[in-house]
């Protein structure tokens, strides 16, 4: 092992989001950035960049282009063209763009919840009705309902389906079948799919991602990819990602689009980040890969055998672990603030996923393991006293 991801990094006042918001007793785990250095090739490619002390407009260069096209051959087998790809701060930003470009007010989008928050904002703030295609949960695992799918895109307003591929919340990495049978109803309903695959390279050993758009010509023709190396290499914060849309008729929307705002001009450091990334953080995201299983297992183990009544959701992918908690009786509220103000470990609420989530919590793994073993071992105190009190 090159890397030490047991390696605490102070992140308390380096504006963080995820720390510094939380008050100084409450140990975080939600939002979806991880505790841990990038690859040592990324922070040397900003710092490279940083000690030139110019940073005038930036122009994005061929080595960008490759380094992306490259590492979707080599992970995935996936042959991406220069002229398909566009940069984008976020995959966020760049859902709101689609959207927009893709519907007029009224359309409809069809997303699978639970499922990442934003995509009901996106939805809502370019003035479409929001279809929920829920997925199924039996046996603790999720799967999609594709019978209530076929009949949500048969409605003409549905223009647009956002999929989310690996699924973040319920962690699953969607199947071959599952994929095909998802496109081939959008294609016979005239729905163009924007795929979400932010988590694709974040998947545990016995799952296999597939690119949606890599099944079949006409699924690419038919579909949009966001993609970004800010979940895979923790660089949320430098904002880069990729839109990447092979139907020139899509892509002239996106780019009228983006003409529409005045363009993105992109954050040099992001250039240089990406690229660093992809071409020489392979090592690390392999380490990194068996470290978080290594948090998993701990995670699982511990709450079966010692907190049963709450229930770990195996995630394939992703390192945000949904947790159904039902089985320990609190309201939503209750259950927020018995994480939250009696264990003091500040988790995602469930709710906050759309229906389906009200009884689950998200937990982000992405950390030392000894916050993972402070934050269960929280939560195994405060789950005593309420055992106590009401079981
Ligand atoms: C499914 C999904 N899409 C997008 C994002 C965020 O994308 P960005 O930071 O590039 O806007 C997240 C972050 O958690 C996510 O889980």
């Amino acid at each position: 092992m090159k890397y030490d991801f047991n390696n605490i990094v102070n992140r308390k006042n380096t504006k963080s989001i995820k720390w510094d918001l939380a008050d100084e007793s409450v140990l975080p785990m939600w939002v979806a950035d991880m505790d841990f250095e990038v690859p040592d090739a990324v922070r040397e490619a900003i710092i490279n960049r940083a000690e030139h002390a110019v940073y005038g407009y930036t122009k994005i260069d061929n080595g960008y282009f490759e380094s992306i096209i490259n590492w979707w051959k080599r992970r995935y087998n996936y042959l991406l063209k220069k002229e398909w790809i566009r940069y984008s701060p976020g995959v966020v930003p760049a859902i709101h763009m689609l959207i927009r470009a893709l519907t007029e007010p009224g359309d409809k989008v069809v997303i699978q919840t639970p499922v990442y928050h934003p995509f009901f904002s996106a939805i809502k703030n370019n003035s479409c009705e929001l279809v929920e295609n829920p997925l199924k949960f039996e046996n603790g695992r999720y799967t999609m309902d594709l019978l209530d799918l076929q009949s949500r895109l048969k409605d003409p307003k549905v223009k647009v389906m956002i999929l989310c591929s690996p699924h973040n919340p319920v962690g699953r990495v969607w199947t071959k079948d599952e994929l095909t049978r998802l496109g081939e109803l959008c294609i016979e309903n005239n729905v163009i799919v924007i795929a979400d695959e932010i988590h694709c390279d974040l998947v545990y050993k016995e799952y296999v991602h597939i690119p949606f758009t890599s099944i079949s010509e006409e699924f690419a023709e038919n579909a949009i990819l966001c993609n970004a190396p800010s979940k895979t290499f923790n660089i949320a914060g430098i904002q880069a990602s990729s839109v990447v849309i092979k139907n020139d008729t899509l892509r002239r929307k996106f780019d009228q689009m983006l003409q529409s705002i005045g363009g993105l001009s992109p954050n040099i450091f992001a250039i240089e980040a990406t690229v660093a990334a992809y071409n020489h953080g392979e090592q690390w995201l392999d380490e990194l890969l068996d470290y978080l299983k290594g948090n998993l297992d701990l995670l699982t183990e511990f709450i079966s055998e010692n907190i049963p009544q709450m229930k770990v959701i195996k995630p394939e992918g992703t390192y945000l672990v949904w947790v159904d908690c039902r089985e320990l009786g609190l309201s939503a509220g209750e259950l927020n603030s018995f994480f939250l103000k009696e264990a003091k470990v500040w988790f995602n609420e469930g709710k906050i996923f759309g229906s389906g989530g009200d009884g689950f919590m998200r937990i982000n793994i992405a950390c030392p393991r000894s916050i993972i073993e402070e934050g269960l071992w929280r939560i195994y105190k405060s789950y005593n006293t309420l055992h106590e009190n009401n079981f």
